[in-house]
């Protein structure tokens, strides 16, 4: 999704801008763009395409200046070319601006301005800004009191970084629904969408809040709400180290993080666990404990992968704490009117912390006055910030947009939350302890479930060029085929379903014949016996079978095309190693099909657009 990075100091600003987006290229983008102030002009170059493109469109541009802003664009108004690339200007190019958002209300903005004169060029609804701001200022309004008066009229979302002709020392921020970090150097200040685009240079950040504005100019700072009252900002230090979003001798950094899930797996789980209690302590709900010990329901909303986490949370929690859990797609459940009672609690799960359709989600369950507790990934994203209370999953900075090491530590959370309330209910300190003992040993489970590389790397190599997937699973692996299923589409744009194995017989059976691979999660848990019988039904009709196995378990040889082998453990901890192989079945896939691992096409790694 867009990024944006703006400088303002003592050094060229330019190298730091183009490495900064470098650093957000993960986020997915569709074109670039540049704006430095020097010599009091406004230089702007942008390309389509990607960081590359824009870099040869730079040869040949001086441009020393120590003040500017820059933009990786996510098309929403406007098709990924040079024109609608950002930063954007008003007519007089006098202000540039790049934004990340959407402006809801731009159709009528650009005809009130068009009425006033204005000349539109690009298609986009973040140019009206910048018009906006210069109708204001030519009418006498003076600069500031104009960027703040554009914000009150715009309906929608907006991170923003602007600089002008007109106060040419200083950079204008301000955020809506979009998330801008300002990070604080010596004499000197980055403003970004995402701390990884300036951790290189400082550590040392504050965050804006929706509805606030800061003024940066080399001497320090002004942050104000829109409407005019100071606000103050406590400085925080970012903890994350550099290394840790860097490939680390990896192709790809989806391979890197599907490797490092022994340890994120762990890190999930850390401090958490008291195996003499046989229980888990998660500090981060202490504010709203009893809200959580006391729900009768629980509602857990999320997209994309978090969702599927989710999914293996209703199972977990339905069946260890006897609570009913509903799992809604945030983007349902923040226009669907839920039934929220005074006793239920309502768990967001984002890797990101930034998610629109999440935030919009959680904030409309506050409305509506529950506990809102996250499972979030991101320290400080916004997410973080608005809910009662939750618990971070320590995964490290994901950067692959296709993910994976968010997964299985969100899954580990939900376990983790599942013993906590269990435990106050009808689980015993012996069950809790044995619980406890296999979590332990999750982190040399999983790192086992990675030496199935080499095998599945050949699978890929089979069935690389097929046009359809169908992945297969029940009880705690059906979201588990789900998960398999988006992984794969994501990153190989192969059509991918995950289905519930016996729910095959109700409409997907029609699609199998031999040109068919049809992956099945057939570990050896209480479902095993009527998963084969549907591993049957699919080699009935000469689909092509790849299951993964339990260790150990030689019975579907025979039966099936190839088998993918790997620890056991219990019923609910199981998705943590059985989306392994599936997680390497995609990368192998993707690679081997010359896909953008990395940056999948038309996706974005932080949506947060609705
Ligand atoms: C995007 C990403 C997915 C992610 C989803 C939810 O679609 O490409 O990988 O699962 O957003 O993101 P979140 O940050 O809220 O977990």
């Amino acid at each position: 999704m867009c990024g944006i990075v703006g400088y303002i100091g003592t050094k060229s600003a330019l190298p730091i801008l183009v490495d900064g987006l470098k650093r957000l290229e993960y986020r997915g983008y569709d074109s670039a763009g540049v704006a430095v102030l020097q010599d009091g002009d406004l230089n702007v170059v942008k390309q389509a395409g990607k960081i590359s493109a824009l870099e040869s469109e730079l040869n040949g541009h001086l441009l020393s200046g120590v003040i500017g802003i820059a933009h990786t664009r996510w098309a929403t108004h406007g098709v990924p070319n040079q024109t609608n690339a950002h930063p954007h200007s008003d007519g007089s190019g006098n202000i540039v601006l790049v934004h990340n958002g959407i402006i809801e209300n731009y159709n009528a903005l650009k005809k009130m301005l068009s009425e006033q004169g204005h000349e539109f060029r690009t298609d986009t609804d973040t140019e009206t800004i910048a018009h906006l701001i210069e109708e204001f200022y030519q009418n006498g309004t003076p600069f500031e009191e104009a960027f703040r008066a554009a914000l009150s009229e715009i309906d929608g979302t907006y991170g923003i970084a602007l600089i002008s002709k007109y106060e040419p020392d200083k950079i204008y921020c301000a955020r809506k629904g979009s998330p801008l970090v300002v990070g604080i150097g010596k004499d000197e200040y980055y403003v970004a969408s995402d701390a990884s685009a300036i951790i290189a240079h400082t550590r040392n950040v504050f965050y804006l809040e929706d509805g606030e504005i800061a003024v940066i100019s080399r001497e320090g700072f002004v942050t104000k709400t829109i409407d005019n009252k100071l606000v103050a900002k406590k400085v925080e230090k970012i903890s994350f180290d550099l290394e840790r979003i860097e490939k680390a001798g990896y192709p790809h950094f989806m391979l890197k993080e599907i490797y490092e899930q022994p340890n994120t797996v762990a890190d999930a789980m850390r401090g958490r666990l008291i195996e003499e209690e046989g229980v888990a302590k998660l500090g981060g709900l202490t504010p709203i404990l009893h809200n959580v010990l006391r729900s009768r329901k629980i509602f857990i909303t999320a997209c994309g992968t978090s969702y599927h986490a989710g999914l293996v949370g209703e199972y977990m929690l339905e069946q260890y704490c006897r609570i009913p859990v509903e799992v809604e797609y945030a983007s349902e459940f923040r226009y669907r009117d839920p039934i929220i009672e005074d006793d239920n609690m309502v768990v967001v799960i984002t890797q990101s912390g930034e998610t629109a359709d999440t935030l919009a989600a959680l904030r409309e369950a506050k409305r509506k006055g529950s506990t809102v507790m996250g499972i979030v990934n991101v320290v400080g994203s916004s997410i973080a910030r608005e809910t009662h209370g939750g618990t971070y999953i320590h995964a490290g900075p994901e950067i692959g947009v296709a993910s994976t090491k968010a997964f299985t530590s969100q899954v580990t959370a939900l376990t983790l939350l599942t013993l906590m309330i269990a435990r106050t209910k009808s689980m015993s300190a012996e069950e809790g302890r044995n619980m406890v003992k296999e979590m332990k040993k999750l982190p040399e489970k999983v790192e086992k479930a990675l030496q199935t590389d080499k095998i599945v790397e050949k699978i890929a190599g089979e069935f690389k060029d097929k046009r359809n997937f169908l992945y297969l699973g029940r009880g705690y692996n059906f979201p588990v085929a789900l998960e398999g299923a988006l992984k794969l589409k994501e990153i190989s744009y192969i059509h991918a379903e995950g289905y519930p194995a016996a729910e095959m017989k109700h409409g997907p059976i029609a699609l199998i014949d031999d040109d068919m691979p049809v992956v099945v999660i057939a570990t050896q848990d209480s479902t095993y016996e009527k998963i084969v019988s549907n591993i049957e039904e699919v080699k009935a009709r000469r689909g092509r079978v790849i299951a993964v196995v339990s260790e150990g378990d030689t019975k579907l040889d025979k039966l099936v095309d190839f088998t993918i082998p790997i620890p056991m453990t219990t019923d609910l901890l199981q998705p943590i190693i059985s989306i392994i192989p599936l997680q390497l079945l995609a990368y192998h896939i993707a690679v081997l099909r010359g896909c953008d691992v990395d940056q999948p096409r038309n996706l974005a790694k932080s949506v947060t657009v609705e």
